[in-house]
C-alpha cells in the first residue's frame, strides 16, 4: 500500500504540472482527490491494514493528500494569474475611460421633493395609505353619496371585490384621522387613478399632493396663508395667488387655486393649480363613528385640506406641453432636467 501511495502522489504530482488550464487542473483534482478518485480509493483499504502499522500508512494517506492539496493550489493560483494575463492582453490601460454621465432626479421626483420640504417646514408630516382602496375610504368617508359621478365605473378602476385604484389621495387623510386624534398635519403624495382618455393632459394615473389640517381653532386665513406661502415657495416670491369659489363634497367652503404664471414662451395667465377647503364636519362624523368615539367633534374641531396634481404642477414649471413625456421615459426629454 506504501508504494500505492507513492506511486499516486507521483502520478497526481505530474498531473497537475500538465495541466494546461483550470478546467484539466479540476479534472486532475477529482481523479485523484474525488468520491471515486484514487487516493480516495486506496484510503478505503486501510481497514485491511495490520493494526500495529495503521497509524503509519494514515500519516502517509495524510501526508500524501496534504502535498497533494498543495500542488493543486499552487497550479490554481498560477493557471489564473496566466488567464487574468491573457485577458488583459492587448488593452492600453492608459486609454481614457468612457465617460459616465451623471444621472438626474425625473422631474416628477424633483418637483414633488420641493413640494415636501416646503410643506415639512411647515409642519407637515408625511403620510400613506394604500392605492388599492375601498369606497369607504375613497368616497363615503369623504361624504361623496352614492350617485356622484366620481363613484361611476366609467370615472373609476373598480375590481370584482368592489376595491378600487383610489382616484384621489383624499382617502390618506381619511386613514390618518382613524389613526390619530386631532392636532393632525399630515402630507399625502402618492398615485391616483382615473378612467380618463390618454391625451396631452390626461392619463389614467396620476401623481397627488394632497394635505389636512386639523385642530382646535383652524379657521379659511390659516388656509389661504399656508397656500399663498407653498406656492410663492414653489413659483417665486411675486406669484399671484387666488381663491376662487368651487365644490368638493368634503369641503365647506371649498375654492380652486389659481396661479398667474407665465409658461416658457406665453402670455402670462391664470393657472389652476389646487382644490382646497374646510372640512366639512359630516366628515367628522364619519370618522367618529369609524373611530367609535368623539375625538373629533365637529362643534369645536375644524381643519383645512387640500390637494394638488403634481404633473400639473412640473408641466407649469418647466412648460411640459404633454404629460405622457412624464411617463415615456425618453432619456432625451429626461435629459434636460439634469
Ligand atoms: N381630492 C380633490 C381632487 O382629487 C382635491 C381636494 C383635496 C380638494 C382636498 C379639496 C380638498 O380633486
Amino acid at each position: 500500500m506504501k508504494e500505492q501511495i507513492g506511486a499516486i502522489e507521483k502520478d497526481a504530482l505530474a498531473q497537475i504540472t500538465a495541466a494546461i488550464n483550470e478546467r484539466s487542473l479540476d479534472d486532475a483534482r477529482v481523479a485523484v482527490l474525488g468520491k471515486k478518485g484514487s487516493l480516495t480509493l486506496v484510503a478505503v483499504g486501510i481497514k485491511d491494514v495490520p493494526k500495529e502499522d495503521k497509524a503509519a500508512v494514515g500519516q502517509l494517506l495524510n501526508a500524501a493528500r496534504a502535498v497533494i492539496s498543495a500542488a493543486l493550489d499552487v497550479k490554481q493560483t498560477a493557471l489564473r494569474e496566466i488567464a487574468d494575463r491573457a485577458a488583459l492582453a492587448g488593452m492600453d490601460p492608459t486609454l481614457p475611460a468612457r465617460a459616465l454621465p451623471p444621472g438626474a432626479l425625473h422631474p416628477l421626483t424633483q418637483i414633488r421633493d420641493q413640494a415636501i420640504s416646503i410643506l415639512r417646514r411647515m409642519g407637515f408630516a408625511l403620510a400613506d395609505g394604500p392605492e388599492i382602496e375601498d369606497e369607504f375610504h375613497c368616497f363615503d368617508a369623504l361624504n361623496t353619496p352614492a350617485d356622484h359621478p366620481a363613484r361611476n365605473e366609467k370615472d373609476t378602476f373598480y375590481f370584482d371585490s368592489g376595491k378600487l385604484l383610489r382616484t384621489h389621495t383624499s382617502s390618506v387623510q381619511i386613514r390618518s384621522m382613524e389613526a390619530q386624534a386631532p392636532p393632525i398635519r399630515i402630507i399625502a403624495p402618492g398615485s391616483a387613478y382615473r378612467r380618463d382618455e390618454i391625451d396631452a393632459t390626461h392619463l389614467s394615473v396620476f401623481n397627488q399632493l394632497e394635505g389636512l389640517a386639523v385642530g382646535a381653532d383652524i379657521s379659511l386665513p390659516d388656509l389661504k396663508g399656508t397656500l399663498e406661502y407653498f406656492f410663492r415657495e414653489l413659483f417665486g416670491t411675486t406669484t399671484e395667488v387666488r381663491f376662487r369659489p368651487h365644490f368638493f363634497p368634503f369641503t365647506e367652503p371649498s375654492f380652486e387655486i389659481d396661479v398667474k404664471l407665465q409658461i416658457k414662451g406665453q402670455a402670462p395667465r391664470w393657472i389652476e393649480v389646487a382644490g382646497c377647503g374646510m372640512v366639512d364636519p359630516a366628515v367628522f362624523d364619519a370618522i367618529n363613528k369609524s373611530r367609535k368615539d368623539h375625538a373629533y367633534d365637529p362643534e369645536n374641531t375644524t381643519g383645512f385640506a387640500f390637494g394638488m396634481g403634481l404633473d400639473r404642477l412640473a408641466m407649469i414649471r418647466w412648460g411640459i406641453r404633454d404629460i405622457r413625456l412624464l411617463i415615456e421615459n425618453d432619456v432625451r426629454f429626461l435629459r434636460q432636467f439634469a
